[in-house]
């Protein structure tokens, strides 16, 4: 599992326990969902390039580092990544922002593409799908299959929780994709919800049923 990082940092632990916790109001779990986002930025971004500046200090003068190469774009996966990219936004707030909806075919079972929009300059970006669950690895997929299309090749995956089976699909089908999660849970149930998880990211984000 090499290209999966789990960032199980105390804090980030801390508030995945509030997370998980069916107590929790929804404007907590929002607020708790938008600052793990944040939390995890830390480390998804732990690569990027940075430049040389001159910067005059109040004291004298320096060579300072600033943010270089490409820039990003933010893809969260609708609807449940709208509540995740919130904090991660807040600490890249030049990233721009591509949006794609998928739904489940009943029939096939496969995840089919019913929105997308990105930034022009797609294929020159950096890019980071969020979606807090990565439970059968099918929308994360053709999430990230769709991106690729559209020309671009440097895709990050974030997510809150992931189950086993959702990352060995998203590996198999993107190796390449490195993969970024805050706890990895034990399995899938029969309706496909993660074991232990958090029930419905979307429903406990926006407080719908
Ligand atoms: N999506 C969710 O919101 N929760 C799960 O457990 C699995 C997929």
């Amino acid at each position: 599992m090499s290209n999966v990082h789990v960032m199980d940092h105390p804090l980030i632990q801390h508030k995945m326990s509030y997370i998980r916790d069916k107590k929790t109001s929804t404007k907590d779990f929002r607020e708790l969902v938008d600052e793990v986002g944040m939390l995890m930025v830390y480390e998804v971004t732990r690569n990027l390039q940075l430049e040389d500046v001159e910067v005059e200090t109040p004291i004298t003068t320096m060579t300072a580092k600033r943010l270089s190469g490409k820039k990003i774009c933010l893809v969260p996966i609708l609807r449940a990544g709208l509540g995740m990219q919130e904090g991660v936004h807040k600490l890249i707030p030049a990233a721009r922002v591509g949006h794609i909806g998928l739904y489940r075919d009943p029939e096939t079972l496969q995840a089919v593409e019913y929105y997308a929009k990105f930034p022009a300059d797609i294929e020159d970006r950096d890019i980071l799908v969020i979606d807090p669950m990565l439970a059968t690895g099918a929308s994360a997929v053709e999430a990230i299959t769709a991106i690729k299309k559209r020309g671009a090749n440097k895709i990050r995956f974030v997510c809150l929780i992931a189950a086993p089976e959702g990352v060995e699909a998203l590996q198999k089908a993107h190796s390449d994709v490195d993969i970024y999660i805050a706890a990895l849970d034990e399995k899938l149930d029969e309706k496909s919800y993660i074991i232990p998880g958090l029930g419905d990211a979307g429903d406990r984000l926006f407080g719908t049923r």
